[in-house]
């Protein structure tokens, strides 16, 4: 499948209640070629109205980690389990995410990346295990098949509990230099 008909086949999905209610499709943002992917949890009321992930309160947040950690967002991939924003921001239910993990999927095989961070709980549960206790197992990294796989907070978690801002950003530090040896060197290196 190609981008441009899973984007296509994403657009016109009714296959749960949430393709009714959504403003935009919130697809995914970023390279197409990403070596480092994040998976969010599911749209938010601004980026329904953007149709891009991660634009309101929390993405902003997480906007700062990435430039503490100097990751760009444009050589990311950042997409969510949820393509469409449940109603009042309610958790996703599992049969929507049943639907919508296809979607992800493809975009995952798509991309290639060498790890996928999931952000937050939600992601965790869904991508690398059913029972991840993202408080005591957050930053832990593990192998599944091809990809290097960890855990960070979610941002909005870190809205409502600043405590745990320290440990985002120790954990995002350790995504950063990951992803640096994995790709081969930091872009200041690359550069001289
Ligand atoms: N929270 C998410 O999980 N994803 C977004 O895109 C925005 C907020």
């Amino acid at each position: 499948m190609t981008w441009e008909e899973l984007e296509n086949k994403c657009q016109s999905c009714t296959g749960c209640p949430l393709s009714a209610t959504r403003t935009n499709l919130v697809f995914g943002c970023g390279n197409k070629n990403a070596s480092l992917m994040f998976v969010g949890e599911a749209p938010g009321e601004q980026e329904d109205l953007a149709g891009i992930p991660f634009v309101g309160r929390a993405g902003q947040l997480f906007d700062k980690y990435l430039a503490a950690v100097e990751i760009d967002r444009e050589e990311v991939y950042i997409a969510n389990i949820l393509k469409c924003r449940p109603p009042k921001n309610r958790d996703p239910l599992g049969t929507e995410q049943d639907v919508c993990i296809e979607f992800l999927r493809e975009q995952v095989r798509l991309v290639r990346p060498k790890m996928i961070v999931c952000l937050g709980r939600i992601a965790a549960m869904r991508l690398i295990r059913a029972d991840y206790r993202i408080t005591a197992e957050h930053g832990r990294w593990v192998q599944k098949g091809d990809f290097l796989m960890t855990a960070v907070y979610h941002p909005s978690l870190l809205l409502r509990d600043p405590r745990k801002k320290d440990d985002m950003l120790t954990d995002m530090l350790d995504v950063a230099a990951k992803y640096r040896s994995l790709s081969g060197g930091s872009a200041r290196r690359d550069s001289l």
